[in-house]
């Protein structure tokens, strides 16, 4: 809140020609049409195409559901800080010479964060900015620039550094302290002052951006 605010020291066509000459019918096809020999291309590109929409759909649907499964918009939120803790914990449990294992982890943090953060940012913090909460608002969506800054860090001193642990140490803290604070004050006073309608609209909003952002 305020005081917690004040209290942080810094705060793409492959148009092959299709014109073959000895072809008098093909010749005089326009210039987009595909050709008699042309479906098995297409069926091809168009089938690699529903592959790739379906395995992408697929994923996205994945985490969809196991947000659908936790709840409302503080309970995925929550589940998700957990989730991005536990990333941490395994981190803290790594040594120098488990480097892959940590760059890994990292990767696997950074999209965590990525996601959550961005339907804070998308959803929640400007709703609680139109509750005239701007303040913690303001404060929140600071305090993710330096959990950014953490990750920017991270990857510029590298997963053999000496210091690597001390610094996912503080970072961890960081996270942990943000999360409390989101999880124990801002969430459940907006929470408490919303309509059943207010809470699932925000809830359906917050599901759509993860599900964007999977
Ligand atoms: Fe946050
Ligand atoms: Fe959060």
């Amino acid at each position: 809140m305020a005081t917690r605010t004040q209290s942080r020291a810094s705060n793409r066509s492959s148009s092959s020609d299709r014109n073959r000459g000895s072809d008098s019918s093909s010749s005089n096809r326009s210039a987009f049409s595909w050709g008699s020999d042309a479906g098995p291309m297409l069926g091809a590109a168009l089938a690699g195409a529903a592959i790739g929409f379906a395995a992408n759909y697929g994923r996205k649907a994945f985490m969809q559901g196991m947000e659908a499964t936790v709840g409302d918009w503080d309970e995925i939120l929550t589940a998700e800080h957990k989730m991005a803790l536990g990333i941490l914990d395994k981190m803290l449990a790594t040594d120098q010479s488990q480097s892959f294992k940590r760059k890994m982890l990292l990767m696997k943090l950074t999209h965590a964060l990525d996601k959550h953060a961005h339907a804070e940012e998308m959803v929640v913090y400007p709703a609680l900015r139109e509750d005239d909460q701007a303040m913690d608002a303001d404060h929140l969506e600071g305090e993710h620039g330096y959990i950014k800054t953490f990750i920017y860090e991270l990857n510029k001193i590298g997963a053999e550094a000496p210091n690597w642990l001390e610094k996912v140490r503080e970072f961890r803290a960081l996270v942990h302290e943000h999360a409390e604070m989101e999880e124990q004050q801002v969430f459940p006073k907006f929470k408490q002052a919303m309509t059943e309608e207010e809470n699932a609209e925000i809830t359906s909003l917050v599901n759509r951006d993860g599900f964007w952002m999977a």
